[in-house]
């Protein structure tokens, strides 16, 4: 009695390793079918568990939608925007949506949950590359409350086309209004 047209809201809930696979498969497709991520070639389980792991040690959230059932419609990640140290409250966001539960409500769930999260481990602000300008993405991170913030042309070249990098930006909880806690001297 599941008809397509009730959509329960997506339970949000912390990865484990055991999504690994889910992850994987979830990522493979829009790997092999879209441009939002300039990978070429899906990463095995075994790769995005390490990715997870990677995540986790940096203090960073990484996220699982699913439905009543357990069933993976989708995860949300914040990773390091880059390595060097100033850097250390600034972070970048990836969201997907498995192909079959697009358009649902479950990115715009997943982001908001993870802005929450990034906020709460005292990340200050978010960064999204919207790899091929998507326009599913632009309007997810505008309607959360990322401005545009520059555009890189041309800088990939998948699928035949050469694709342009949309940078997005938003403050997260206090943004830059007080300094952080725990500074060193
Ligand atoms: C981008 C993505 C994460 C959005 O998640 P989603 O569950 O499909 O989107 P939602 O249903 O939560 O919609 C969020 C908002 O974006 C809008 N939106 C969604 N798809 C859209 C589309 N194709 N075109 C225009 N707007 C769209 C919705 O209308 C909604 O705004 P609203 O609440 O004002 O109506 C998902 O489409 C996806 O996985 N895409 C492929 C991978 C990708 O681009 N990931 C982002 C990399 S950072």
């Amino acid at each position: 009695m599941s008809g397509h047209s009730s959509i329960a809201p997506a339970q949000i809930r912390p990865a484990t390793p055991a999504d690994a696979e889910a992850v994987a498969a979830i990522y493979a497709h829009h790997v092999l079918h879209g441009t939002a991520t300039f990978e070429i070639e899906p990463p095995e389980a075994a790769e995005i568990a390490a990715r997870m792991a990677k995540v986790r040690a940096a203090g960073l959230p990484w996220l699982i939608a699913q439905d009543a059932d357990g069933v993976v419609l989708g995860y949300a990640y914040a990773g390091a925007f880059h390595a060097r140290a100033a850097y250390g409250r600034t972070c970048e966001d990836a969201i997907y949506i498995a192909h079959d539960r697009l358009g649902q409500g479950v990115g715009k769930a997943l982001l908001a949950a993870l802005l929450e999260a990034c906020a709460a481990a005292g990340q200050r602000q978010m960064i999204a590359l919207i790899a091929g300008t998507e326009p599913a993405s632009i309007a997810l991170h505008l309607r959360a409350g990322f401005v545009e913030a520059g555009r890189l042309a041309s800088v990939g070249r998948k699928h035949g086309r050469w694709l342009d990098v949309v940078y997005m930006q938003r403050a997260l909880g206090v943004g830059d209004t007080t300094a952080p806690e725990n500074e060193p001297a």
